[in-house]
């Protein structure tokens, strides 16, 4: 099955943010995923409102903002304003989890909601139908470069599964510690769309790596 790949920009030299956005408009990536930390929800702190403004500005794919921080709803129609494809929340920051994507989908975005890795999909059930795309961590969040946790091929099986069960349309996005050597399998376990921060930013070529990335 056809995956897309959203190159994480974390993984990027923040001194030369220019080079690294205009090779991924130049490349086959579908979206470009921004990782906004805020050293509460995670222990990091990447960057938010004024850098994804300039991203905004040059950046010519579709953006794919990924809100790693506690009480996303205060922030929501500020990011709505940068008109990303994707604002993604997390279900264990989310008080009122049914709010904020119906909030997200108001502002004229997709709503998307990311699972920690021990934040069973079953808690997805009664919203799945109102999601647009769940991002399901196969790393602890807070940071790139991390090893990837192998019980997310199970979990994005019975993702897939609960996806059709319930006439979802909701797309399956994984995120964290992608590579060559498992977005393929990743793929046929039903992932739609394959983050990838450093094997991507770090690779000689980012766009060769993010076609290989492909398959
Ligand atoms: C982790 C972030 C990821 C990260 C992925 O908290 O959400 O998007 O940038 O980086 P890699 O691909 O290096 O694991
Ligand atoms: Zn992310």
């Amino acid at each position: 099955m056809a995956h897309s790949i959203a190159p994480s920009l974390l993984a990027a030299d923040f001194g030369n943010l220019n080079e690294a956005i205009s090779e991924v408009n130049n490349s086959a990536a579908s979206l470009l995923h921004l990782d906004v930390m805020d050293g509460q929800f995670v222990p990091n702190i990447s960057f938010g409102i004024p850098v994804i403004e300039s991203v905004a500005r040059v950046c010519t794919k579709p953006l794919d903002i990924h809100l790693m921080i506690v009480e996303p709803d205060r922030y929501l129609s500020t990011y709505a304003m940068f008109k990303p494809e994707y604002i993604t929340v997390h279900l264990e920051a989310s008080t009122h989890l049914h709010r904020s994507i119906h909030k997200i989908k108001e502002l004229g975005c997709k709503a998307g909601v990311a699972i920690n890795p021990h934040t069973p999909i079953e808690l997805l059930k009664d919203t799945i139908k109102d999601i647009d795309l769940v991002c399901v961590m196969s790393v602890n969040p807070g940071f790139g470069g991390q090893s990837f946790i192998d019980n997310t091929y199970t979990k994005v099986t019975n993702l897939k599964k609960l996806i059709a069960e319930t006439n979802s349309n909701a797309l399956i996005e994984i995120d964290g510690g992608v590579t060559i050597a498992n977005a393929e399998i990743l793929s046929r376990c039903g992932a739609d769309i394959l983050v990838a921060g450093s094997s991507v930013f770090r690779a000689p070529s980012i766009s060769e790596a993010i076609t290989a990335l492909h398959g």
